[in-house]
This record gives C-alpha cells, structure tokens and sequence, in this order.
C-alpha cells in the first residue's frame, strides 16, 4: 500500500471506533473506545481512506487547561493505524494533517502521553520528550511529548 493513495479527512467520534478498538482497545468493551472530550465541538477527529477503507485515526483535543501545557495546545489522542497498513506512511500523513490543523486552531503546540513503543516514532516526526516515564494502568509506559509549532 503506497502512502499516495491515502487520503485523510475530517471524521465522526464514532467512526473512529472501528479503528481505535482493535489497535488500541483490542479485548475491551467497544465503549472504551469512548474518550473524554470526544464529543466536544472544539474536538477534531481525523481518518486515514485507502479508497473507502478507514485504516488510521487520530484525535486532536483542545486541551488549554487540562494538560500540563499553558501555552494554547492540542492534545493528540487516540492514534491508531490497523496493524496491516502500519509502517507505510499513514501515521506520518495523519500527524502531518493534525499539525496543519491545530496551526490553523491557533496552538502553539502539540503533545500527547505516548505509549513508550511508540515514542520512536513520534521523536521521527519531530516530537521530544517532556520529564520521565510515568505508567498508564493497563496499557504501560509512557512519556509526555510535545511538538512546538508556533
Ligand atoms: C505508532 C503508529 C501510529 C505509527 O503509524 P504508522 O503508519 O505505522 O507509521 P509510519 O509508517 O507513518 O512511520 C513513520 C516513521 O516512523 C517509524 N515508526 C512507525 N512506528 C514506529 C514504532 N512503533 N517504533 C519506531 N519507529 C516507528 C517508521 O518506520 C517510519 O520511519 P521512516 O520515516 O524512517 O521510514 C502505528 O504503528 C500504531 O497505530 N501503533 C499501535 C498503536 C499505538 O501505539 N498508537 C500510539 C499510541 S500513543
């Protein structure tokens, strides 16, 4: 699968799901796909098309109080690609488009708490890590990271 013929658009909370549950809530009830904030209007939600497959998501919060950032930010959360299209560009394509649009929202910077497998990837686009390893029960390791953007 070639990165070219991937499109991303905006996306429902919802549609979201199908991707969300088997790559990051694999064996958990479908509702856990569910974050907070999802819902809000301020939320986007981005989808990864090859043609009119939903391979990849990603959500970006705007998140100026809750997050450990003053500066006005956004909260990359909930980024997934099924597992039979990672390592071809999409994640790269969707954290491109989640950039452009949180300039366009006016933050100054992005960030998300990332999984520690998954750290190598966000340092490749760009991304470094911000204090020590903290554990997320269930799901393991993490850092915070964080991308200036203004
Ligand atoms: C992490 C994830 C979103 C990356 O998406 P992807 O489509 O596979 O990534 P890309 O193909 O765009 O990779 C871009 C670059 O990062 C590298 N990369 C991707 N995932 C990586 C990983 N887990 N560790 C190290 N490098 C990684 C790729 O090799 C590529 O490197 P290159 O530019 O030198 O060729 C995806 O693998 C995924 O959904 N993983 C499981 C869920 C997860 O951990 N989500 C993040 C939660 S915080």
């Amino acid at each position: 699968m070639a990165s070219s013929k991937i499109h991303i658009k905006t996306i429902s909370a919802e549609t979201t799901h199908s991707v969300r549950h088997p790559v990051l809530r694999q064996g958990m009830a479908v509702e856990s796909c569910i974050l907070p904030g999802d819902d809000l209007k301020s939320t986007i939600h981005l989808g990864a098309y090859n043609h009119n497959t939903l391979v990849g998501v990603c959500t970006i919060l705007n998140n100026p109080k809750n997050g450990p950032f003053t500066v006005p930010n956004g909260q990359i959360r909930g980024m997934a690609v099924r597992s039979s299209s990672q390592n071809n560009g999409v994640g790269r394509l969707l954290i491109n488009e989640a950039e452009i649009q949180a300039k366009s929202c006016g933050f100054m910077l992005l960030w998300m708490n990332a999984r520690k497998g998954a750290s190598d990837f966000y340092l490749k686009m760009g991304y470094r890590i911000e204090g020590s390893e903290f554990e997320v029960p269930i799901f393991g390791p993490h850092y915070v990271m964080k991308k200036r953007l203004l």
